[in-house]
């Protein structure tokens, strides 16, 4: 594991691999008390303006940070984990600006993925990326308005590090100097309504929290909290299921074929009734064709919009009906293809009427330039390409369940 130390908004546009973007005093010491208090999600935004919209936009969002330290006209809270620490946040989506660690966050154009890094969740932090064992990691000190180093936020990318390579460091001492340093604001009598005592002690608690907060990517990121003991007990495969979502809206933004072929290669193995495997998929990329078929189901439909939202990509799963079980074997395939499409960070649907589609004249016009012949039955069209909207699941209804 290769571990870069970078400084300010120049080092977070040179991060790459897992990067933590380290700020200590406040900005992100703020997000793990926030979390803890039970916030549903973070978005952390660089531009000020930006924030304001976002409020306007959702007024039940609550709108915390800082400019110059202070809290600004408008805001709920200012970036104090004082403040923060005592406010019930139950299930809330907090809009976070400050004038350095979300910088640093929004100029990390060039990471893998990105967590915000504190003194109170350190430990976690260096846990998670010892678990995803990356090539690369960058540990970015935020500083200053991302300009200018800080000692509590070099002190805790150095402890990150040792913890990266199994040499814990003792930082008592540095912690206590860190009162005559960087810290020696929250001592100053005639600066306790922005910077007050209470918040040096509750940002210097050392590995308070065992939980990491990464920054998922998309048209709006957003931070979530990651529990390190949970996701130590469920796995990826498990993980990637519950996090799968039927996703409708699209980058422009074209995806590979190496992509393709894995998820096309995933669908192929799924189980079939007697191993007969009766799916066939039809992988289609080209723009002419694609956008053929979404004017064959649209008009099924009755209407003229695109019903594959704009993805790219369109994999028809058939399957041919003299198998029993054609029905069940076509539907795992598509739920394989969504699966992996999510694994490897793509968004997916699965998109109806691909019965009726190949029942037209058109329909079977395609199959049979393609040599396809044989009682196929359209089961879905799976679409594929990159996400621009972040979804949640539906609570599960209730009695799904039962158990004897
Ligand atoms: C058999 C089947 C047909 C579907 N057809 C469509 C469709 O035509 N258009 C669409 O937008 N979503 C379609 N969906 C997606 C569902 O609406 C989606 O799975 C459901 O709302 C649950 O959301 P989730 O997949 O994010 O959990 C279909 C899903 C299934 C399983």
């Amino acid at each position: 594991m290769k571990i870069k130390l970078l400084q300010g908004i120049e080092g977070a546009k040179k991060a790459t691999g897992i990067s933590v973007i380290i700020d200590v005093f406040r900005a992100f010491t703020v997000e793990a008390y926030l979390m803890n208090n039970g916030a549903k999600k973070i978005i952390p935004v660089g531009d000020i303006k930006t924030a304001y919209q976002y409020k306007k936009e959702h007024s039940q969002y609550l709108l915390i940070g800082e400019r110059n330290g202070k809290q600004q006209v408008g805001f709920d809270y200012g970036n104090s984990p004082t403040q923060i620490a005592s406010v019930d946040v139950e299930g809330k989506t907090i809009i976070h600006t400050t004038s350095s660690g979300t910088q640093g966050i929004a100029n990390a154009i060039n990471a893998e993925e990105i967590l915000t890094g504190s003194l109170v969740n350190a430990k976690a932090i260096a846990t998670y990326i010892k678990r995803k064992n990356p090539q690369e990691v960058s540990l970015v000190s935020m500083g200053l308005a991302g300009r200018k180093e800080t000692e509590e936020d070099t002190l805790c990318a150095n402890y990150i590090k040792s913890l990266l390579e199994d040499k814990e460091l003792d930082i008592t001492k540095e912690i206590e100097s860190l009162k005559l340093t960087s810290g020696s604001k929250f001592f100053k009598k005639e600066l306790q309504d922005i910077f007050p005592e209470q918040d040096f002690f509750l940002a210097t608690q050392l590995n308070k929290f065992n939980f990491i907060l990464k920054v998922e990517k998309g048209q709006i990121p957003y931070i979530r909290k990651i529990d390190i003991k949970k996701e130590n007990h469920m796995n990826e495969v498990i993980k990637n299921i519950m996090e799968r979502r039927s996703i409708r809206k699209y980058q422009d933004k074209e995806v590979s074929d190496e992509l393709i072929d894995e998820i096309v290669t995933a669908g192929t193995y799924a189980p079939s009734g007697r191993g007969k495997q009766p799916a066939i998929i039809i992988a289609i990329k080209n723009k002419e064709v694609r956008d053929k078929l979404a004017r064959i189901n649209a008009k099924i439909m009755g209407t003229d919009i695109d019903p594959f939202y704009g993805a790219p990509v369109v994999l028809v799963v058939l399957a041919d009906k003299s198998s029993r079980t054609y029905l069940y074997d076509g539907s795992l395939v598509m739920e394989n293809m969504m699966l992996a499409a999510s694994s490897l960070g793509l968004g997916s649907c699965w998109i109806h009427r691909a019965k009726e589609e190949f029942e037209t004249e058109e329909g079977k016009e395609l199959l049979k330039s393609l040599g396809i012949e044989g009682d196929y039955e359209g089961i879905g069209n799976c679409i594929i390409g990159y996400k621009a909207e972040e979804k949640e699941a539906a609570p599960r209804k209730e009695h799904y369940v039962y158990k004897i």
